[in-house]
C-alpha cells in the first residue's frame, strides 16, 4: 500500500475526490492516510473526517516565520511515514527545504495551463490575457513555484460570456479528472521524473487527456 497525505487549506473538493477516488479503488493501492490543513477553519477538515480520515491542523500563524512552520508541517506530515504528499489547494508557499525533503513525492494541483499563469487567480488572468483555451495542470513540486515537472494536463474552452466563476468550474471539474489519475500512475510506479520532464510509462488508457473536450 502507498500512503499519501493530503495537505489543504479550503474547501477540499480536489480532497474529497481523491478520498472518494481511493474508496472506489481507483487509486491502484494508494491509500489517503491523513489530511494536513493549515488553517482550523478549512471546512475540509469536516469533509475529510466526515469519511473517517485522520485531520490534523499545522496553524501557520502559531509560527513566527515559513521555515518553522515548514518544519513543524513536515513533522506532522512524515508521523504518517508518506510514500507520496498532495497538495490539493494548499495555499501556503513551501520552503525549498521542504519541497527538497519531498523531492519526487510531493505533487500539486494548479488550475492553469502551466507554465502559463502561475501563482493566484489564474482564471481571471486567463480572461484578461484572452488566451481560448485553459486548464489545469497536475504537477510535481520543486523550489520554484508552480514550475515543477508536469505529470498531466486538461484543456477546457474559454467561451464567451464566462466570467472567472464559470470558467473556473469548468476547469474544476477537469481538476477531479486528472489528479486521481496522476496519484495513481504515481502509485503504479510509472512516473520518471527526466530532467523538467514527466515520463509517464505504459499504457496510457486515458484518450483525451491532452486534448481539449469541446462538451
Ligand atoms: C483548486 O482550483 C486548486 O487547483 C487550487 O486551489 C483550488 C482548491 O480547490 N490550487 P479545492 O480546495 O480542492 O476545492
Amino acid at each position: 500500500m502507498k500512503r499519501v497525505v493530503l495537505l489543504i487549506s479550503g474547501r477540499g473538493s480536489n480532497m474529497e475526490r481523491l478520498i472518494r477516488a481511493g474508496q472506489h479503488g481507483e487509486l491502484a493501492d494508494a491509500h489517503i492516510v491523513a489530511v494536513l490543513a493549515n488553517r482550523p477553519d478549512a471546512p475540509g477538515l469536516a469533509r475529510a473526517a466526515a469519511a473517517n480520515i485522520s485531520t490534523q491542523v499545522v496553524d501557520h500563524k502559531n509560527y513566527p516565520g515559513r521555515e518553522s512552520f515548514d518544519a513543524a508541517l513536515a513533522a506532522a506530515i512524515d508521523a504518517h511515514q508518506p510514500d507520496l504528499v498532495a497538495l490539493a489547494g494548499f495555499m501556503r508557499i513551501l520552503s525549498e527545504g521542504f519541497t527538497r525533503h519531498y523531492a519526487g513525492r510531493l505533487m500539486n494541483i494548479h488550475p492553469s495551463l502551466l507554465p502559463a499563469f502561475p501563482g493566484l487567480r489564474t482564471h481571471q488572468r486567463a480572461l484578461e490575457a484572452g488566451v481560448r483555451l485553459h486548464g489545469c495542470t497536475a504537477h510535481f513540486v520543486t523550489p520554484a513555484l508552480d514550475h515543477g515537472p508536469i505529470i498531466l494536463q486538461a484543456a477546457v474552452p474559454v467561451l464567451d460570456g464566462d466570467d472567472a466563476d464559470t470558467l473556473a468550474a469548468r476547469v474544476l471539474a477537469e481538476e477531479h479528472r486528472i489528479y486521481p489519475l496522476a496519484v495513481r500512475w504515481f502509485a503504479e510506479g510509472r512516473l520518471r521524473i527526466v530532467g523538467q520532464r514527466v515520463e509517464a510509462q505504459g499504457e496510457q488508457q486515458e484518450d483525451t487527456l491532452y486534448a481539449p473536450r469541446f462538451a
